[in-house]
């Protein structure tokens, strides 16, 4: 974990959600895996803890998505190309993979982004995302079309009515997999939805707690655990969903 400069290259906004594009001379940075964060510098007393999107060691790029919640996602949303943040990071695990596992990739609103890195990494044969909003200005279209991907919106504009439950079913259905594992990330209602309708699927999700610190001292993100309070921030973001009390 390094503390260094992101220089905004590019932005692109889409409703209240933006894409940034970064350049860092931080090679440390350039390590980043889907399911790391970085704390990022914003007009609040604390940064915010923001899930890297996409890292290109070659063009020295990091990028997020970041959806306005509030004070410090709004200071983000509005950063102009030129502008300079400072930022501490890569922060927090990644996602458990096996080559010989099929996947299905969950991700609600501004849940996405660490799954569509993880995506750009897998064979698109072992896995489906199913990205699910409540309209079509929660589904920010970062996906191509050669990417297996069900869209679900519960207003129906786009993709299939309903949640992510019934995009689960239909990637179950579409691809045949008997015994995916699920990947998530998302509103904890969503990630308990999908523990209740599928507890027999092995589940890891990527807890998305409010954060102080984003480095193990504050003890503002701990969970409870079969194995006692976890810290999210340096023991996670990414849990086994049956190591977790809250989930259980
Ligand atoms: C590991 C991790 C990765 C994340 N990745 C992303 C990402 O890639 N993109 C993105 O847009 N956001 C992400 N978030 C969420 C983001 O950090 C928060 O939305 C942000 O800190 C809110 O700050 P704010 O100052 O804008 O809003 P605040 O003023 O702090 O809060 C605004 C509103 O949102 C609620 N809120 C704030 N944080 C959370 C939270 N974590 N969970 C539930 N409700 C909350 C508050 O209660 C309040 O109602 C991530 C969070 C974590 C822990
Ligand atoms: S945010 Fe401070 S310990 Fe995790």
């Amino acid at each position: 974990m390094k503390q260094a400069l992101l220089f905004l290259k590019d932005k692109k906004t889409y409703f209240d959600y933006a894409i940034l594009t970064f350049l860092t001379e931080e090679n440390d940075f350039l390590k980043a895996k889907p399911g790391n964060f970085f704390m990022l510098q914003a007009n609040t007393l604390l940064k915010k803890p923001i899930s890297v999107m996409e890292c290109n060691k070659k063009d020295k790029m990091l990028k997020f998505l970041v959806k306005k919640v509030g004070k410090g996602t709004e200071f983000l949303y509005n950063l102009k190309p030129g502008e300079i943040i400072d930022a501490v990071g890569p922060s927090g695990n990644t996602f458990p993979i096996d080559k010989n596992s099929e996947y299905i990739l969950v991700g609600g609103g501004s849940g996405i982004p660490p799954l569509y890195f993880l995506s750009k990494q897998l064979n698109k044969e072992k896995f489906v995302v199913v990205y699910g909003g409540k309209s079509k200005k929660d589904i920010v279209p970062i996906f191509g079309k050669s990417s297996p991907t069900i869209i679900t919106t519960e207003s129906g504009d786009i993709g299939t009515k309903g949640t992510v439950i019934d995009g689960i079913k239909k990637a179950i259905e579409k691809k045949r997999f008997k015994n995916p594992v699920i990947l998530s990330c998302g509103p904890e209602g969503m990630v308990k939805a999908i523990k209740k309708y599928f507890p027999q699927f092995k589940h890891y999700t990527s807890l998305e707690k409010y954060m102080a610190c984003g480095f193990g001292v504050c003890l503002g993100c701990v969970v409870e655990t079969v194995d006692g309070y976890k810290r999210v921030c340096v023991d996670g973001p990414v849990f086994d969903i049956e190591y977790l009390k809250d989930f259980l």
